[in-house]
């Protein structure tokens, strides 16, 4: 217990002292809320100690090591079952703030935004009796339809790094272990137990490795979950390459990898470098890590005994690191009201204004008639379904009926048209619920503006079916429009939708799934008390024709042991992809209008010793404040990169009107490389040659450009 000694050393001392029954107790967690969903196996029952939600390991209360108490996800303190027994597994104390989806964090481009959310829902865990979070999902939206994208940072490796990194300094800095999941390549949900992610290991590093690299270099999660597919046919989770030479070899990852639940194929996975099997319900009858199993391949030689001291000591130096022995969990009321602000603040700054045909956002709040449409925007905003999904505080908006994972569908508390009627107390403010286009359209034309909200539900375990917004919601929006040429759509969706209506309507805000504060954000966002300031962190096709695979692969078999080849695209995920077949998407990644305007100036690149420095001014140019987004995009050289322009840099600036600011930007060195994956010489390199160095509003705006003169590198990985 001597704080004054650094965790690798207070991880030994401990360890010495500890039998092999209790090391062995530490490599296998349970599944810490009752259940009976497998027929050939007894029920569920956590042990009492345990707090509920996701998992639970046994500490060593001999030796003053406490128990893993480990909730789900990325969004909040969730209740991954709240669907079995209708609401919060723990009592009151379930009901927590939900964060917006990761991909409005990602569309913040702000890392501190990211920090502050993870702060929060670390707080939040902390408060409710948790040490570990299982949250910090960083895999990459290669297909937009996946059902969890919505728990990711887009297609971006250095954003979603930066931005994922961000959140998991927050919850870890609550005294709460976070993860980096699901590692590595799980980058769709039909037949994500079985499929084959296949990719160039070179590709992979540039890709969605790039993106956990960062996570791991910037963010130091505790530990990383390994995921449920095979990655080039060997499964994550027993992928030595993956687990052993690239994350703790490579990366120098100090913590332990856990299985995702259910995600475990053999006791050799721990010679592949898997550190513990979470949720054992899920793989029982045969527990891959109990202590029995681990003891008799010890005994057998199948495994050393220094491997299985290096799994417990992972365990615990990630503990002391993060402070669960300094610092443990006190059960404390959350304070709803502050974290529903901070939930608000995200969403304020990842919401994407689209679309502003003669401006006609923001709206005035002397206006006289509104028409709400749809959405249930009466009473909330939608969430994403599966494990992490948050059970709200003030309980869901809209009551659930259907309760089989990944439902229920949850709508979290905050209503749009509350927030609306606010913002504009003189006006008539009716509401149609869109399930009869000719009603809605009815109260649109008696209104002066119409503000239609469409929802698109997603989930993990599940990939959205096409590109379209579900239940005829299209036809709605038409309808709508038609009847009055003020017609503002508010998306409330998982993924990128093409809009047939697009023409039809004078504006649009992508609102993702915009959590606990949503309501309130969409106010001020329509009515200008914020401006929006969000810029997409992931491609908007016009059509599944503009992807590598039109066609999802493994619908046809979705439980059967089909390959994803990714080797299609490579490392030109998203907007790398449009930009090397000269495709032009509906909106293209990196877009976001704003109620002003920026200026850009004075872009200079510079190198010295292999590192390059970009600067430039940026003014406000309009009549309000506001944020920009200005990102600077490396233009390789002919037949250099996995395509012609990669993100490397940007930051978020307020800027008061006629406010002018300096940036200056240090790129990651690992950017201006390509990975050259020859075994036993893994490195990035740096290709000699003159780089075009390009500044934008987005991946197809760009504002200005130079160059600069990079000389051959090589990196360690
Ligand atoms: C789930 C998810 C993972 C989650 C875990 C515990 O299947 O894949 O993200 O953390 O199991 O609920």
């Amino acid at each position: 217990m001597n704080s004054t000694l650094s965790p690798d050393k207070r991880a030994s001392l401990v360890e010495a002292q500890m039998t092999l029954d209790e090391k062995l107790r530490m490599l296998h967690g349970l599944y810490a809320v009752p259940a009976n969903f497998k027929g050939n196996v007894p029920p569920n029952v956590p042990p009492q100690q345990a707090v509920g939600s996701a998992g639970f390991v046994y500490g060593v209360p001999r030796l003053g090591i406490p128990p893993l108490q480990e909730s789900d996800a990325s969004i909040g303190v969730a209740d991954p079952v709240s669907g079995v027994t209708g609401g919060p597994v723990r009592g009151t104390a379930g009901y927590s703030t939900a964060l917006p989806s990761g991909l409005n964090t990602a569309a913040t481009f702000n890392p501190s935004v990211a920090y502050d959310g993870g702060a929060m829902i670390g707080t939040e865990a902390h408060e409710e009796g948790f040490n570990v979070l299982l949250a910090g999902g960083a895999d990459l939206a290669r297909d937009p339809r996946n059902g969890r994208n919505f728990e990711y940072a887009g297609e971006d490796p250095w954003l979603a790094g930066v931005i994922v990194a961000g959140a998991v300094r927050g919850i870890q800095d609550q005294h709460v272990i976070s993860t980096l999941k699901h590692y590595a390549i799980n980058d769709q949900e039909v037949g994500r137990n079985t499929l084959s992610s296949n990719i160039d290991w070179a590709a992979a590093h540039e890709s969605d490795l790039f993106a956990f690299e960062m996570g791991v270099r910037l963010g130091h999660p505790g530990s990383i979950m390994c995921a449920y597919n095979r990655v080039n046919e060997v499964y994550a989770c027993s992928n030595q390459l993956l687990l052993t030479d690239i994350l703790k070899g490579q990366w120098g990852f100090p913590g332990w990898v856990m299985s995702d639940w259910g995600a475990v194929h053999s006791t050799y996975d721990a010679a592949a470098g898997l550190d513990q099997e979470s949720g054992d319900y899920f793989d029982a009858p045969t527990i891959w890590f109990s202590g029995p199993r681990l003891k008799a391949f010890l005994n057998e030689g199948r495994i050393a005994q220094s491997r299985v001291d290096d799994m417990v000591f992972r365990i615990l130096r990630s503990m002391f690191a993060v402070g669960l022995f300094d610092d443990p969990p006190v059960i404390t009321p959350i304070n709803a009201t502050a974290d529903a602000l901070i939930s608000q603040h995200d969403a304020e700054q990842g919401a994407v204004l689209l679309k502003n045909a003669n401006r006609q956002l923001p709206l005035n709040s002397s206006i006289k008639s509104i028409a709400i449409i749809g959405g249930h925007a009466d009473v909330g905003v939608l969430e994403g379904g599966g494990s992490s999904e948050v059970w709200p505080v003030g309980g869901p908006a809209v009551t659930p009926h259907n309760f089989g994972f990944p439902h229920p569908i949850i709508y979290d508390p905050s209503s749009p048209m509350k927030a609306i009627e606010q913002q504009a107390p003189g006006a008539t403010v009716l509401f149609d619920d869109g399930k009869d286009p000719r009603s809605a359209a009815k109260l649109a034309a008696s209104s002066d503006v119409a503000i239609v909200f469409v929802t698109q539900w997603l989930a993990e375990s599940i990939d959205a079916k096409n590109l379209h917004l579900p239940n005829m919601q299209d036809t709605l929006i038409s309808a709508v429009a038609a009847a009055n040429r003020h017609t503002i759509v508010v998306l409330e969706t998982g993924d990128p939708v093409v809009m047939p209506w697009l023409s039809q309507v004078s504006a649009v805000l992508e609102a993702w799934y915009p959590g606990s504060g949503g309501g309130a954000a969409i106010g001020n966002l329509l009515f200008g008390m914020v401006n929006p300031s969000g810029h997409l962190p992931i491609t908007f096709p016009t059509g599944v024709q503009q992807l590598p695979r039109p066609k999802e692969p493994g619908l046809s078999d979705p439980n059967g042991y089909f390959d994803v080849n990714y080797d299609i695209e490579g490392a030109a995920v998203g907007y790398k992809w449009f930009d090397k077949n000269n495709l032009t998407p509906l909106f293209p990644f990196g877009f976001g209008l704003s109620y002003t305007t920026f200026a850009y100036s004075h872009l200079h690149a510079s190198n010295s010793n292999d590192h390059v420095t970009v600067e430039f001014d940026v003014r406000n140019t309009g009549k309000v404040a506001g944020w920009a987004v200005p990102q600077v995009y490396l233009g390789f050289p002919e037949g250099v990169g996995e395509a012609p322009r990669r993100l490397v840099g940007f930051q978020k600036v307020a800027l008061m009107p006629g406010q002018t600011q300096h940036v200056s930007l240090s790129v990651e060195q690992r950017l201006l490389g390509m990975f050259d994956d020859t075994t036993g010489n893994r490195h990035w390199y740096v290709t000699p040659g003159q780089y075009q160095v390009v500044l934008g509003e987005s991946s197809r705006d760009f504002k200005l450009n130079t160059t600069v003169t990079l000389t051959s590198a090589n990196i360690a990985p």
